[in-house]
């Protein structure tokens, strides 16, 4: 054979396996999704169930234990990928002889952390890695007794969400992949652990409890907290756990969580998970809400002491449907998850509250779009609903798009198709991919096959694309109207015309009328007109965090000195990103704000969860 036709030949068997190699792919891609920031190869071996034995020491903070991993070997592979990271592994063992296995850590990467390679048998079915963290785990946070409400005993609590599950667990750490599992968790008889699962609402004896969580999920929402708890029942299937000082107030204001549940329920079926239940953590807690299953982790800043910030609990229970029942396969498709969720919290909003009060609250949403492409720049990539992430870390990708885009997108094929299809389409998707993955093609075949089927005029009207692929503001946008806000802004108006701010009518303002008034002040204020506002209403002082914090930014961006107090409370009292990122940015606009931001930053930095620190040492250029 001439030299030619070789290679023609080894060229043309090349492309075919290719090609075969990309069909095979294809296909498997309909059940696993390849992810970007996983080592794991869940198409090859997946895990099933975790079974865990921890030991959670304060002393030391470090949990240690065994992390049994039941699998299901599809591609008769001899090897077992997980994620792991800053995971000191002691020795791993196989099934129930417990022989012990070779294994080997890869190259530690930066956020994605460490491929853990395991070698087993085509046979094997348990796989146990006896393991221990590191003090600096970036999912957990150890708190100090005087970072707690009641300052007595010390408390940890856990953030898996998006890729850190991989620092307490060794375990594919991709949403792609549901396991179901069971643990047993030893730590202090004078603390309660609880966790994403059946829970206890006593304390123990010995300091040991045990988990059982029987609805398969990813690990992303594996969750634990362990500190000074009580329990309170709130209604037949909810309640809600946290400092004991606490308890009696969260109760109250958490009181309409049933009736959420009931309006969820009547819009989009059953909720699966037995019950729900909320723990309020300690302030450092950085985000919101959390939506772990069967137990949301809420910032205690929900508890204004009016239930004027409930919706947060709707947009967490929602996960319940909308992210939990039906996940996003990859964060690429993060909009899956929190697009839906926040439509959802507006429709469960609108079904417990009304329809004035669900307009106000997509209003506001609506501000936040428009805030975050400023920040984004309008055409920025990241302002898509689907995003690529490959080569970033998620947790640092993550922004508000896909909450509010993703809501006004679902909002709009509401407005296309009428509340009555449309509601029915949404029952059935939860029903239909109940404990699945999705990614946004699927989602999108499935829209067409069921509601648009091939109308080409509904098509041209929808403008799928522009919304998923496209940046900015579609033009076939939705919008929104709240005559309370219109009567805010005349008031408003008026105010900037000269009138006095002792004028206002502010009978009957509700947080959202005070957040949209604040929002909507103009770009600079003179120290006389900040004065006047302060002193109209008392906002230096204001209890509600919300409220507080657009105070501030509105303080920092006028220079308005006599809130410098309050703001120095404010970021050194409480860990929530949302707050903390925005203000510290500010700050740093200017070189006097930036040395204000340094010395309190330097103050609170070890009072953080590492997930905020994260994203505030990089606001600020913190030299690490
Ligand atoms: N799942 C998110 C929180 C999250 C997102 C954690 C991405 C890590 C990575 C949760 O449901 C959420 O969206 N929380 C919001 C509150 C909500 C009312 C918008 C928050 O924490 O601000
Ligand atoms: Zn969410």
């Amino acid at each position: 054979m001439n030299l030619k036709i070789q290679i023609t030949l080894i060229f043309a068997f090349l492309s075919c396996f290719v090609a075969c190699e990309k069909a095979n792919r294809d296909l498997a891609n309909t059940t696993v999704e390849s992810d970007p920031h996983s080592f794991s190869r869940p198409h090859e071996v997946a895990l099933k169930h975790l079974d865990l034995d921890m030991t959670v020491d304060f002393t030391v903070r470090q949990i240690s234990g065994k992390a049994s991993l039941t699998i299901e070997n599809k591609a008769a592979a001899n090897q077992l990928v997980l994620d792991s990271r800053d995971l000191r592994i002691e020795r791993v063992t196989l099934d129930d002889s417990q022989a012990q296995t070779t294994f080997s850590l890869g190259e530690p990467q930066p956020y994605l952390g460490q491929p853990l390679t395991i070698d087993i048998s085509p046979e094997t079915r348990v796989v146990q890695v006896y393991y221990s963290t590191s003090p600096d785990a970036a999912a957990l946070q150890w708190l100090t007794p005087e970072q707690t409400f009641g300052k007595k005993q010390p408390f940890l609590f856990t953030q898996s969400q998006a890729i850190l599950a991989r620092t307490w667990i060794p375990c594919q750490d991709s949403p792609s992949v549901r396991m179901t599992y069971s643990a047993k968790v030893k730590t202090d008889p004078s603390l309660l652990a609880v966790m994403s699962a059946e829970n206890p609402t006593q304390k123990s004896f010995d300091g040991i409890y045990t988990f059982n969580l029987s609805q398969p999920i990813p690990s992303y929402l594996m969750a634990l907290a362990v500190g000074d708890l009580e329990f309170r029942a709130i209604g037949a299937r909810s309640g809600v756990y946290t400092d004991p000082s606490l308890v009696e107030k969260a109760a109250w204001e958490l009181a309409d969580t049933e009736r959420m549940m009931a309006a969820t329920e009547r819009l989009y079926g059953p909720y699966r998970w037995g019950r729900y239940d909320i723990i309020i953590l300690p302030p450092s807690f950085p985000f919101g809400g959390m939506e772990n299953p069967r137990l949301t982790f809420a910032t205690p800043t929900i508890l204004a002491g009016d239930r004027s910030l409930v919706s947060l609990v709707a947009h967490e229970l929602a996960h319940s449907w909308s992210g939990n029942l039906v996940t996003n396969a990859t964060w690429n498709d993060f909009w899956l998850n929190e697009g839906f969720t926040t439509y959802l919290e507006n429709r469960i909003m609108e079904e417990a509250y009304g329809k004035e009060y669900a307009e106000m609250l997509a209003a506001i949403s609506f501000q936040d779009w428009q805030t975050e492409l400023e920040n984004l720049g309008a055409d920025s990539a990241a302002s898509h609903l689907r995003w690529n992430l490959a080569g970033r870390d998620p947790d640092e990708a993550m922004n508000d798009i896909a909450y509010d885009k993703g809501a006004y997108f679902l909002r709009l094929l509401e407005s296309a198709f009428g509340r009555e299809k449309w509601d029915a389409f949404l029952r059935g998707y939860f029903d239909k991919f109940a404990f699945q993955t999705m990614t946004t093609d699927r989602f999108v075949d499935y829209l067409r096959r069921e509601l648009i089927k091939g109308d080409q005029a509904l098509e041209a009207k929808l403008k799928i694309a522009a919304w998923i692929d496209g940046p900015g503001v579609p033009a076939n946008v939705v919008r929104v109207q709240s005559a309370a806000f219109k009567k805010v802004e005349a008031q408003l108006q008026d105010w900037i015309g000269g009138k006095p701010a002792t004028n206002f009518d502010t009978t009957n303002w509700t947080t959202h009328h005070w957040l949209h008034f604040l929002r909507n002040l103009p770009d600079s204020l003179d120290h006389k007109k900040m004065i006047e506002l302060d002193a109209a209403f008392g906002f230096n002082k204001a209890g509600n965090s919300e409220i507080l914090f657009e105070w501030l930014l509105q303080s920092i961006k006028n220079r308005y000195e006599p809130a410098s107090p309050a703001l120095e409370q404010f970021l050194l009292g409480m860990g929530r990103r949302k707050f903390l990122e925005p203000l510290y940015e500010e700050l740093a606009k200017s070189p006097e704000g930036l040395q204000r931001a340094m010395s309190i930053y330097k103050k609170a930095r070890t009072t953080y969860h590492p997930v905020s620190v994260n994203t505030i040492d990089r606001t600020l250029n913190w030299p690490n």
